[in-house]
C-alpha cells in the first residue's frame, strides 16, 4: 500500500487522480502510481549522481502523457533544487500539453516545461538545452523510444531510462523479409505470425541494447513489476561509460545482416557511426 511521504504535495496526487479528493488512495490509479514509484526508485540514484557533479539536473521525459512520471520526480526530487534544474516533459496531444502546463502553474513547480512537440522533432528544437542529465521515456508509442535513444545520444544524455511500448517497425521487417532468410534455420524463431511479432518486439528491444552499447553506453535490463502489471515492463538503463565501442556495433550490423533486416540500418545507426552494410 502507497503511503503520501513527507513533503509530498497531496495536492498533485490529487490532481493526478493518485488521491481522492477525500484523501483515499484512487483504485484505478494504483497499478500507473505503482508503476511510477516503482520508476522513481531506479532514477533517484542517478539524479543524486548527477547531483554530486553539476548544481543543475535537466530531464527530458519523452511521449509524456499526463506527466505523472514527470510531476512525481519534480515533487520528490527537483522541487526542493535552486538555480537551472528543470524537467521537459515532451508530448505530442496538445491537450495533454496543456493541461500538464496549466497543473504546473497551479503547484507553483516553475521548473517544469512542457512542449507540444514529437519526439524527433524534439531533437533540433531550440526549446531544449544542447546537453541533458537525464532522458526518460515510459511507454512512448511504437518507434518514440527508439527517437528518444537519438535524442539521448545527441544531447549526450548521462543516463537513459526506457520502458519501452510495443514497436511494430522490426516485426514488419521481419515479416516482409521472410523469403530472403529461409536457408538461415534460426528463421524458425519468426515463422509463425505471433512468433514474429513477439520475435519482432523482443528482437527490438536487444537491437536498442546494443545500439546504446556501441556509443559507449553500459546497459543494465530489467523488468519494472510484475507481470500482473503490466504486459510493457522491460526497463532499460543505459549509463554513459566513455568511447563508443566497436564490438556491439559489430554485433548490431551482423544481427541486422543476418536476419533480413538491413533496411533498418538507420534506425539504429547514425550517420557518423563507421560501419556500413
Ligand atoms: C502510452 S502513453 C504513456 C504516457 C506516459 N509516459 C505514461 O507512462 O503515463 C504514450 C504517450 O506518448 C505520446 N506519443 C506517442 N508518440 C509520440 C511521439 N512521436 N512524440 C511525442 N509523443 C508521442 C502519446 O500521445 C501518449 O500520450
Amino acid at each position: 500500500m502507497y503511503e503520501v511521504r513527507p513533503g509530498q504535495s497531496v495536492e498533485l496526487l490529487k490532481e493526478l487522480h493518485i488521491l481522492t479528493r477525500d484523501g483515499k488512495m484512487n483504485q484505478d490509479s494504483r497499478r500507473k502510481l505503482k508503476q511510477v514509484f516503482h520508476l522513481y526508485q531506479f532514477i533517484e540514484p542517478l539524479l543524486q549522481e548527477i547531483r554530486q557533479q553539476r548544481p543543475d539536473v535537466r530531464l527530458v521525459d519523452h511521449g509524456a502523457g499526463k506527466s505523472y512520471l514527470g510531476f512525481i520526480l519534480y515533487d520528490l526530487f527537483f522541487k526542493t533544487l535552486a538555480g537551472g534544474s528543470r524537467i521537459y516533459g515532451i508530448e505530442t496531444r496538445a491537450e495533454l500539453v496543456q493541461r500538464s502546463r496549466e497543473l504546473a502553474q497551479r503547484l507553483d513547480f516553475s521548473g517544469m516545461s512542457f512542449l507540444d512537440l514529437s519526439v524527433a522533432d524534439s531533437i533540433t528544437s531550440n526549446e531544449l538545452p544542447d546537453e541533458v542529465d537525464v532522458v526518460t521515456a515510459l511507454h512512448a508509442c511504437n518507434t518514440a523510444t527508439d527517437d528518444a535513444i537519438r535524442f539521448a545520444l545527441a544531447k549526450r544524455s548521462r543516463f537513459i531510462v526506457l520502458v519501452p511500448c510495443c514497436q511494430a517497425e522490426v516485426a514488419a521487417a521481419l515479416r516482409k523479409n521472410k523469403g530472403a532468410v529461409l536457408k538461415n534455420p534460426l528463421s524458425e524463431l519468426w515463422r509463425h505470425p505471433i512468433h514474429t511479432r513477439e520475435f519482432g518486439s523482443h528482437l527490438t528491444n536487444v537491437l536498442r541494447c546494443l545500439q546504446l552499447e556501441s556509443h559507449g553506453y553500459q546497459v543494465t535490463v530489467t523488468e519494472l513489476v510484475g507481470w500482473e502489471h503490466s504486459m510493457k515492463n522491460e526497463l532499460i538503463i543505459a549509463r554513459y561509460q566513455g568511447q563508443p565501442r566497436r564490438q556491439p556495433a559489430e554485433r548490431l550490423n551482423h544481427m541486422l545482416e543476418s536476419l533480413g533486416l538491413t533496411e533498418l540500418h538507420e534506425r539504429f545507426f547514425t550517420s557518423e557511426q563507421g560501419l556500413s552494410r
